[in-house]
């Protein structure tokens, strides 16, 4: 008897230990403020995501990464793959630093018809774009260390073999230079590289993803220039009454409306290989203070048609700080956008993808407060009066509250636990609502992130916090308000979070 039950007891421990790709997940990815249902490392520094292809009933997602150190440092390519854009396996890193530079951020697409010839048309290559970042060449005070160089893929994406002929794009003597986002230009019939250059966009084209050739340049005047543009994404969209429009996304860092990093996009026509943006107003993908250089997915099917996007939930001004160990960042939700105009304005509207729902739990409806038995709950509510406030808490006092009075969206995480990491991260984030009429509430409650959508995306708020005890209390100022919650199961098969 005894026998058996240790059997039994061995048996469930082993379950519990493993995946169904036998990863050990369960006490990797476990630790306080580890997010539960985001993707992240298991161990080392991440920032931006990179590459983001999908290729046989494969998500990818390769990042920013420092395998030795939580710190940033060396760039790899990390890589993790899903099948629902939920649950993701971790995989071997991709792309290692090489005589040439670190890698840095870059983008990835399927070269259907091999244009570029290195691989065949019964097995088109994977083709990945990355910056080349040359340390000694930088520490040397030259201008021209960022380059572009390409790797492909044979195997679906499991391994990746550099180009023999790098860099593809050598350095115009420009210390900013890279970030290379490639699509595939339709009307052109040629691909299209959106590289970040300082200040501005630049546009090369090419035939075969190796010879390129400058197309154009667009942002110098326009748009916020607080600092560096970053991570660039052009893709098109068709608004809600149909229309294609083309949607540039620049990152910048610092210069973001709540400090730090942010992520900025412009709408407009894409001809004769230049971008011509219908306005000169800035806009933000984002309201909150973590969400940065995300771009969108290559490749997604034409059946599906959604136009998916994945930032990385941190910010320059305190990502090397915050409180995690043995890993430092995770990435946003990956979200669906849509275009919206209205009148002759423009929003880009961003919410969580459908496949969510397969790890959202029943909601239970409460009213004015209640406990919260899981720490990454889903919680939603309606309003239209115009006016809400709510605190999340903890038996600390600690609290992290939201509120939307006279127009204005506030997130007060000066009381939210651990704070001092940084002086710029207990800050109060104040964001207009124009003329966004409240109506829809949803707050995606992770370890350590909020993600807060208002209107099914209209306005998003992504914003991290790291209680000193988690957040298990949330209370309306309106003792009437009407609320629902429900649990989100842990991707990486934790029960007890
Ligand atoms: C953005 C960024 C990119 C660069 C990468 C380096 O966060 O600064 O411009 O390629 O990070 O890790």
């Amino acid at each position: 008897m005894k026998t058996l039950s240790a059997l039994l007891l061995l048996g469930i421990f082993l379950y519990g230990c493993s995946d169904s790709n036998g990863n050990k997940t369960i006490e990797e990815m476990n630790q306080p403020y580890r997010p539960q249902y985001h993707f992240s490392p298991k161990t080392g520094w991440m920032n931006d995501p990179n590459g983001m292809v999908y290729y046989a009933g494969q998500y990818h997602v390769f990042y920013q990464h420092h395998p030795a150190s939580t710190v940033w440092g060396p760039m790899h390519w990390g890589h993790a793959v899903s099948k629902d854009l939920i649950h993701w396996e971790h995989k071997p890193i991709a792309i290692y630093p090489d005589s040439l530079g670190m890698i840095f951020s870059g983008s990835a697409v399927l070269d259907k018809m091999n244009s570029s010839g290195l691989g065949t048309v019964n097995n088109p290559p994977l083709v990945a774009m990355f910056t080349y970042h040359n340390m000694p060449g930088e520490q040397s005070g030259r201008n021209d260390y960022q380059t572009q160089g390409i790797a492909f893929s044979l195997d679906s994406g499991s391994t990746w073999t550099k180009y023999s002929g790098n860099p593809v794009i050598r350095n115009p003597g420009i210390r900013d230079f890279r970030d290379p986002k490639l699509s595939w230009w339709a009307e052109g019939s040629a691909w299209i590289v959106t590289l970040a250059v300082k200040d501005h966009i630049e546009f090369y084209g090419s035939n075969d993803l190796i010879n390129w050739t400058k197309l154009s340049e667009f942002g110098q005047n326009i748009g916020n220039h607080g600092g560096v543009w970053e991570c660039p994404d052009l893709f098109k969209i068709k608004d809600n009454e149909g229309v294609e429009q083309w949607v540039l996304l620049v990152s910048i860092n610092p210069g973001a409306p709540k400090g730090g990093s942010g992520t900025q996009y412009f709408i407009g026509d894409f001809k004769s290989g230049s971008f011509i943006a219908h306005d000169t107003i800035t806009r933000w993908i984002d309201q909150g203070a973590d969400n940065y250089a995300g771009v969108t997915w290559s490749n997604i099917p034409e059946s599906d048609g959604r136009r998916i996007f994945i930032g990385w939930m941190s910010n320059w001004n305190y990502a090397n700080v915050v409180p995690t160990d043995p890993w430092r960042s995770a990435l946003t939700l990956p979200r669906e956008l849509s275009l919206l105009k209205n009148n002759d304005d423009w929003l880009l509207k961003s919410k969580p993808v459908n496949e969510l729902e397969t790890i959202i739990g029943t909601r239970s409806l409460f009213t004015g407060e209640t406990s919260l038995k899981t720490q990454h709950p889903l919680i939603e509510f309606e309003n239209q009066s115009g006016e809400f406030e709510f605190i999340l808490s903890n038996d600390l006092n600690e609290f992290i509250s939201v509120k939307v009075e006279q127009g204005v969206i506030n997130i007060d995480r000066s009381h939210s636990g651990k704070i001092d990491f940084h002086e710029k991260f207990g800050q109060v984030h104040r964001t207009d609502l124009k003329d966004i009429k409240l109506n829809r509430v949803a707050v995606y409650l992770d370890l350590s992130s909020m993600e807060l959508f208002i209107n099914d995306g209209a306005l998003v708020m992504t914003e991290l916090f790291f209680p000193n005890r988690p957040f298990n209390k949330i209370k309306f100022k309106n003792s009437a308000q009407r609320f629902s919650v429900a649990p989100i199961k842990s991707i990486w098969g934790n029960v007890n979070q």
